[in-house]
């Protein structure tokens, strides 16, 4: 009878020692697991910090398009988002799961990361002329005025007139109204948006303008480079400075190739780096055809080009409006450069007023 009681009570207490042992177990399991989450969640937050980071090292480079990246990502998460609840058209069928969403956020914060690559003076741009070209004509035509002046003075003593300041100063005010006609000619040749014949009659009197150089020979006040800025026919960049904003692309892609992406974001690279690229093969830099582009990528174009329209600080364009810039997207997708089908969902489902107080 003693003998049954003392195993009774050895198994429980067995028992309660078991149950004690489990318990500092699932403690113990729950406190690690709390551990591995806190530091998942912080790597998460390192990297988010990195992102941002980033992104301000883009604006801090070319401020005029403050904001550009976040609303691009916001665009293209709204866009994928609309996807997913899209039950027809090529798009019906295409799911992106959280993690695909959030790789698309990733992607569009950095998509223009590469501009850190690109010179300043490039990026910034706004007239065909550098500044400090500009700057040197106008010195040079001022010299030229100096010299035609002193040169009609001359002639006069010659003929034995004698000086006259007042003279002098007439004829010095005569030649500023002609110099400040050419001034103004080449301000407006410097202009991204004039018209091409404009520039042409413009240019063939700008072409012959001449001033003496300090080491006596006659010298072009505009030199041949800065004509072939000026007969720019769009905007304000030449085809190299074009070349060199172009390739801010390939410098995204090799800045993002470089960071180990995990966890099923390895994707945002390539979708960053076909950002430019256009369904008709239009696009840069690989001259992508529309099945070679991620469709993620058609959606970020589609986000790009409408806030670059639509945003009111680029150096070398005005904003465009809302209804107008939707309208310019439907001409691209008609001309095979967008997505007609996403911009359909773009347009119906009203993404683009997302980002309607931000960007204008
Ligand atoms: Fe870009
Ligand atoms: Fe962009």
């Amino acid at each position: 009878m003693e003998a049954s009681l003392n195993r009774a009570l050895n198994h429980y207490k067995s028992l309660r020692e078991n149950e004690a042992y489990q318990s500092r177990l699932e403690e113990m399991v729950l406190e690690r697991t709390q551990e591995i989450l806190k530091l998942k969640d912080d790597i998460e937050k390192l990297f988010d910090g990195f992102v941002k980071a980033s992104v301000l090292a883009i604006e801090a480079r070319d401020p005029s398009t403050s904001g550009h990246s976040s609303r691009v990502a916001e665009l293209t998460v709204g866009l994928a988002d609309a996807v997913n609840r899209t039950t027809t058209g090529s798009y019906g069928t295409i799911r992106f799961s959280d993690q695909q969403i959030k790789e698309i956020r990733y992607a569009g914060l950095l998509h223009d990361f590469g501009k850190v690559g690109v010179r300043e003076q490039v990026l910034v741009k706004a007239k065909k002329l550098a500044p400090e070209r500009l700057e040197r004509i106008m010195q040079r035509l001022y010299q030229r005025d100096m010299e035609i002046a002193v040169s009609l003075m001359e002639g006069a003593w010659k003929e034995g007139h004698p000086y006259e300041s007042g003279k002098f100063q007439h004829l010095l005010q005569e030649r500023r109204g002609d110099t400040q006609r050419l001034v103004d000619l080449i301000q407006r040749c410097n202009e991204p948006r004039i018209l091409p014949q404009e520039i042409r009659e413009a240019l063939e009197e700008l072409d012959e303008l001449q001033f003496e150089h300090w080491e006596g020979q006659a010298s072009r006040i505009l030199e041949g480079e800065d004509i072939a800025a000026l007969r720019i026919a769009k905007g304000s960049l030449s085809d190299e400075e074009r070349d060199e904003i172009n390739s801010h692309v390939t410098h995204t892609w090799r800045f993002l190739s470089q960071i180990p992406w995990t966890g099923g974001l390895s994707q945002v690279p390539d979708i960053a780096y076909a950002h430019h690229e256009r369904l008709n093969g239009r696009g840069y830099p690989r001259r992508l055809l529309a099945e070679e582009i991620p469709p993620q990528s058609k959606l970020m174009a589609i986000a790009d080009v409408y806030d670059a329209l639509v945003a009111a600080d680029r150096p070398y364009k005005v904003a465009v409006t809302v209804p107008r810039s939707l309208e310019i997207l439907e001409d691209e997708a008609k001309a095979g450069l967008l997505d007609a089908e996403a911009l359909k969902i773009f347009i119906e489902g009203q993404i683009y007023t997302l980002t309607i107080p931000r960007a204008q």
